[in-house]
């Protein structure tokens, strides 16, 4: 911290250098000043009558000056006085910069360009959302539109509405966090963090005759501990079209088209057969490793991405099962349509080569800010 010294020579130089220090000191603590009471401690540093800097250059360096240098030394001591009562006056307007913009214009007039800006770190899409995002919009380029449902949901809607039975084994494939407290309510009732994005599909079913085709973006929760591709909160996409004479084509053309727009137009699709309890048949898609170029090397490595296989698993699909429009009013006969659901910080993992999931979560702007 500066303090103000005696002045031993009286000459031009040594009251231009103790007159330079004394100005770096003042920008230097002004600088520093970051909130209303930071400003009252500067302000008092500065100015305070007893004991202030002013006042004790006023007492060391003025009084005792020879005669000769007197006004040398005054003409000195004026100028900083103003110098002072300028940059606390700043740092008063800063103040007000912040909430209303409104003396910029006033302190810019005496702008000294060597001071620091007002730094606004900018904010940025978190690549999680940001690959949302991305998701969406190739859907809704194709016409879907946007749907959203709650996170905390009933028993009914993330399970038994999707023709997962009580008590029926395919529930355990999704370990579930349920709220505490709901066992006095009927099971279909009970509240639960919804495992899927899927519920959506049948508040969306219940409230809209077909055609529809909808895109649900979303939070998901699932008992997993967290580890490295692990994460009890995570993302999905999901998607439900459905119509007259909707076929399993449809379904391959639509994904497959979605594919190559989120990850280049050279990846190949492949689907395997699989099951969920709300599509019949149902099948796993696989994209062609958009790392390795479905080599499964990487020059003379081998592709970690996709276990060397040249493939990577992307999404869950299927035709939604006519058991489901039981419980949401469509007939079975007239309607068909496929639905499909994919992790959204899995594909943010792939596109960005991250290593850990746990980073997209811990808020470590180092982390984050490189996707500003
Ligand atoms: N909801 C399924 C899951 O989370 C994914 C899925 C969605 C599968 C839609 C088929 C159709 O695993």
């Amino acid at each position: 911290m500066y303090t103000v010294p005696k002045l031993k020579s009286y000459t031009a130089a040594a009251l231009d250098k103790a007159v330079e220090k004394l100005r770096a000191a003042l920008s230097e603590e002004a600088k520093a000043v970051e909130s209303e009471a930071d400003r009252k401690v500067f302000r008092d540093r500065w100015m305070a009558r007893k004991n202030g800097v002013l006042t004790q250059i006023n007492d060391l360096w003025l009084k005792p000056s020879p005669k000769e240098a007197k006004r040398e030394v005054g003409r000195r001591v004026n100028e900083i006085r103003t110098l002072v009562e300028d940059v606390v006056s700043k740092a008063e307007n800063f103040q007000l910069h912040l909430s209303t913009g409104r003396s910029i214009k006033e302190s810019a007039d005496r702008l000294d360009i060597t001071l620091p800006g007002i730094r606004r770190p900018l904010g940025a899409e978190h690549p999680v959302i940001k690959t949302m995002h991305e998701i969406v919009s190739v859907f809704r380029n194709l016409g879907y539109s946007v749907q959203e449902g709650p996170v905390i949901e009933t028993d009914y809607y993330n399970f038994e509405a999707l023709n997962f039975p009580p008590n029926h084994p395919a529930r355990d494939s999704q370990d579930t966090l349920f709220i505490a407290g709901q066992e006095s309510k009927p099971q279909r009732e009970r509240l639960l963090l919804r495992t899927h994005t899927s519920p959506v599909q049948i508040r969306t079913m219940q409230k809209m005759k077909p055609p529809v085709r909808i895109v649900i973006p979303g939070k998901v929760h699932r008992n997993d501990p967290p580890d490295a591709s692990h994460s009890p909160m995570f993302h999905q996409v999901e998607g439900l079209a459905v119509d007259t004479n909707i076929t399993f084509c449809d379904l391959k053309g639509t994904l497959d088209h979605a594919m190559k727009s989120l990850f280049g137009s050279s990846v190949k699709t492949s689907f395997r057969p699989s099951f969920f309890p709300f599509t019949e048949p149902s099948a796993e898609m696989m994209v062609s490793c958009f790392i390795c170029g479905g080599s499964g090397k990487r020059g003379t490595e081998l592709c970690r991405p996709c276990k060397q296989t040249g493939w990577i698993e992307i999404l869950g699909c299927g035709m939604v099962d006519p058991n489901v429009y039981g419980f949401v009013d469509y007939d079975p006969r007239k309607v068909s349509g496929f639905a499909f659901g994919m992790g959204a910080d899995r594909i943010a993992i792939l596109k960005y080569g991250v290593d850990d999931i746990q980073f997209f979560f811990n808020g470590d702007v180092r982390f984050l800010e490189q996707f500003a």
